[in-house]
């Protein structure tokens, strides 16, 4: 109460100085006219915090980006996808056999020699693509072990619920890897949707760096290309690796120029002749650990190892505050089929996220913030609704939800041609208005992320504005008026004469407003409107929806803030009529109002992995980390003054002493759960995410 007791207060006296201090005013007329049109301007901007659109917006963009699905882990989408044709795939061994099916696939090598890497009887499999090949693809971090949520949308889709079978009092839902698997691609098989050569073959996931689960490698879709034992000598036992000199460079060159004259660079390597064992996969019962949970001295390449499967994770970044990015490119989305549990068609979970919210965040019954409350700052405020879409769960998801969500996958599937056996080539426009979404999403977060920030940043800096230095204030109003002219340009024209306009043209209510409105926020989808007559499916027509209020709130916000400072400029400093004197208190407030609403539109947004990265450049050797399963954080010391960790994590270790033993299953032999219990808990420390560090590779040995 406190604070909205203060609030209320400066108000309140803000409001008796205007009203004293409005003699300044030189202009009688246009004074009045101000106060009678500005009344409209002077309300808060408000944000519906109860709207999906935000989340189904944002789920979408990060769609196969390792940075926002590390950021917002808990997947809600679904998504038929593509992976095209001589597109290398790695699946590691502990064994010389050929895998069994199903099995795993990752798309870098290093992940797939991350896991299997450094063991006795390590074997690489290197695999191409022989044909464009469908796939399903769950996003957030949806092949992590261990947590809350990241399994979730896989398990609903799987069985119907959170948990699946019942597991005779031990708890294994996360270690039941195999039996997703088998389930997974049982669902493909049993609806038509996928066999060999054809349809869906693989289902695409993601947890430091994306993998597919193959369903079975007797497919011609694709060709084993090689097949080594990378098994590697040990070290002699007692050798000190840090002492460890690297080859002279000469001696590199040396070695190279023999194998050249061994090998002719003309002799195309022989393919394997193998045949494919079609065994069906089971639970075999020595799962491979990760390799930073590994601490075998004598392998030579544990450490390498490590870094080169964390590093290849971070080449998938995506967009983020360092800039635009690449995702993992070699799957492509087919989005206008783009799936959600964000969707308003599951009520239920809408309605159990709303309620917990609207308490948890302090929100009124139409979604509105109500403020911090009165044991929190307006900072901590705005970052909790930020960062909201980091705790959905889907809990509230029902066995019939489930259910539906199951059918509008198949549908969209069969929408796709992929249940055509006869015909393997998919058709990812047929029944799509060919928009391109994805481009279009990442144009909008490319053009307005950096620049709301930048917005917030200067009026922020307006605040506490010096408005009696005259010479100071026009040159700060002339550099919000070329960031908010910047953001409007394509959707604006300034009246003809806008020295003579009367002050009504900027108001939000305008004429002018409400054209510039619309331009801004039908930019894209103007086309699609149904005047047009075009046509929509249902995820296209939810996509359109949550672009549309996407934008609508980004453009409300800049008129707001863009018209406001074009009417003050022309008021103060580009007029033809006397300058009519600045009023410095409701300047102030204006520019305190502008603030408060760029603040929440931001939060509203939810785009915080674009505004999260590492502060400055990373050197050469350096990568910017954020803690990704399994690489969950860096040790106290070496990552930084942050404290409050495990007395002795190890580099990238797992999280804390008396963890239970598992592995990754994938990539070849699997794991057994520890006796049962609850899931190991994920988020014990959020701030090496929230505030990513370079680390060089060095952190790893
Ligand atoms: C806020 O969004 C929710 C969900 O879309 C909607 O039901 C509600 O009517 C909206 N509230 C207002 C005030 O528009
Ligand atoms: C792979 O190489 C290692 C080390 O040379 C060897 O011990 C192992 O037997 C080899 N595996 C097979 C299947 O040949
Ligand atoms: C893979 O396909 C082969 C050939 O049709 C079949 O015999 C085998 O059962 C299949 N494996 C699985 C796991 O579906
Ligand atoms: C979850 O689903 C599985 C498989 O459909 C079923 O065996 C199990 O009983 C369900 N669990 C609960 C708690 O409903
Ligand atoms: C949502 O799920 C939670 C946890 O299972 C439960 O406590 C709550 O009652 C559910 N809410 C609704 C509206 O069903
Ligand atoms: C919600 O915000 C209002 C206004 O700031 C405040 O009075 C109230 O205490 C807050 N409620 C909670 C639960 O934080
Ligand atoms: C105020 O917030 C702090 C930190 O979130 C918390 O520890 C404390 O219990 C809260 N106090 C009250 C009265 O809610
Ligand atoms: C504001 O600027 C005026 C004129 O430039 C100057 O006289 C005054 O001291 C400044 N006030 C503050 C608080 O800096
Ligand atoms: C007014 O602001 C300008 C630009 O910031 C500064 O150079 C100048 O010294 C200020 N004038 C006074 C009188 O403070």
């Amino acid at each position: 109460m406190g604070v909205l007791m203060t609030v209320l207060a400066v108000l309140l006296s803000t409001t008796v100085t205007v009203a004293s201090q409005q003699v300044v005013f030189q202009d009688i007329n246009s004074q009045k006219n101000y106060n009678d049109q500005a009344e409209n301007d002077k309300r808060p901007l408000k944000f519906n915090f109860s709207s999906a659109a935000p989340h189904i917006f944002s789920s979408f963009h990060g769609l196969l980006k390792q940075w926002p699905n590390t950021f917002f882990p808990n997947g809600h989408s679904i998504v038929p996808c593509e992976v095209p044709a001589y597109t290398s795939l790695y699946h590691g061994r502990r064994d010389a056999d050929l895998p069994p099916s199903p099995e795993w696939f990752g798309f870098d090598v290093e992940m797939s020699y991350g896991i299997m890497g450094s063991d006795r009887n390590s074997h690489l499999l290197t695999y191409q693509t022989t044909r464009p090949v469908g796939c399903l693809y769950f996003d957030g971090e949806s092949a992590t072990l261990m947590g809350t949520g990241q399994m979730d949308s896989l398990n609903l889709f799987i069985y119907g619920n959170l948990t699946g079978p019942p597991n005779n009092g031990h708890w294994r839902g996360l270690f039941d890897e195999y039996s997703r698997a088998t389930n997974i691609c049982k669902w493909v098989q049993d609806r038509g949707l996928g066999g060999l050569g054809w349809g869906v073959e693989g289902i695409v996931r993601m947890n430091a760096g994306f993998e597919m689960i193959w369903c079975n490698f007797t497919s011609p879709s694709i060709r084993l290309m090689s097949k080594l034992n990378v098994t590697a000598p040990l070290l002699p036992a007692g050798l000190d690796q840090a002492s460890y000199e690297p080859s002279e460079i000469e001696g590199v060159k040396d070695i190279r120029i023999d194998e050249v004259e061994a090998q002719p660079s003309n002799s195309y390597y022989p393919l394997p002749t193998q045949t494919h064992n079609p065994d069906q996969s089971t639970d075999p019962p020595d799962p491979p650990r990760p390799p930073n949970w590994r601490r075998e001295s004598e392998e030579p390449f544990l450490e390498s190892q490590t870094w080169g499967w964390f590093e290849s994770a971070t080449w998938h970044y995506g967009s983020s505050a360092m800039g635009p990015g690449r995702g993992e490119t070699r799957v492509k989305s087919l989005t206008c089929s783009f799936l959600s549990f964000y969707s308003p068609q599951f009520a239920e979970q809408h309605l159990a996220r709303f309620t917990s919210e609207k308490v948890k965040l302090n929100l009124t019954e139409d979604g509105y913030w109500l403020g911090p409350g009165n044991n929190g700052t307006r900072e901590r405020g705005l970052n909790e609704l930020m960062i909201r879409r980091r705790s959905h769960l889907l809990h509230n998801i029902s066995q019939s939800d489930a259910s539906i969500m199951n059918h509008a996958a198949e549908r969209a599937l069969r929408n796709l041609g992929y249940n055509d056996r006869n015909e393997p080539h998919i058709r990812p426009t047929t029944g799509c208005s060919g928009t391109d979404w994805s481009n279009i999403a990442a144009e909008i977060v490319q053009r307005y992320s950096t620049r709301l920030r930048q917005l917030e940043s200067i009026l922020d800096s307006g605040t506490g504005i010096n408005t009696t230095n005259q010479t100071a204030f026009q040159h700060w109003t002339a550099m919000l008026r070329h960031n908010t002219h910047a953001l409007l340009v394509p959707y604006f024209e300034y009246p003809t004469d806008p020295r003579h306009t009367n002050d009504d043209s900027w108001s939000t209510s305008s004429a002018l407003a409400r054209a510039t409105l619309s331009r801004c926020q039908f930019h894209y989808t103007r086309l699609l409107a149904p005047d047009q007559k075009s046509y929509l499916n249902s995820e296209e027509t939810l996509l359109k929806s949550a672009v549309e209020e996407v934008l609508g709130n980004i453009c409300r916000t800049i008129i707001e803030v863009g018209f406001g400072t074009e009417r003050e400029w022309f008021r103060h400093f580009d007029t033809l009529k006397d300058a009519i004197e600045l009023d410095a208190v409701e300047m102030r407030r204006n520019v305190l109002r502008w603030k408060e609403g760029v603040e929440e539109l931001m939060a509203w947004l939810g785009w915080v992995d674009q505004w999260t990265g590492c502060e400055n450049r990373c050197r050469w050797d350096e990568t910017c980390f954020i803690p990704m399963w399994p690489f969950m954080w860096l040790q106290t010391e070496k990552a930084g003054s942050h404290g409050g960790m495990n007395e002795e994590p190890p580099h990238f270790g797992p999280p804390g002493p008396g963890h239970p033993y598992y592995g990754r299953p994938g990539y070849g032999h699997g794991r057994r759960p520890g006796p049962g219990g609850r899931p190991p808990p994920f988020f014990q420390d959020d701030s090496q995410l929230w505030e990513p560090r370079c680390v060089k590779a060095s952190y790893m040995l």
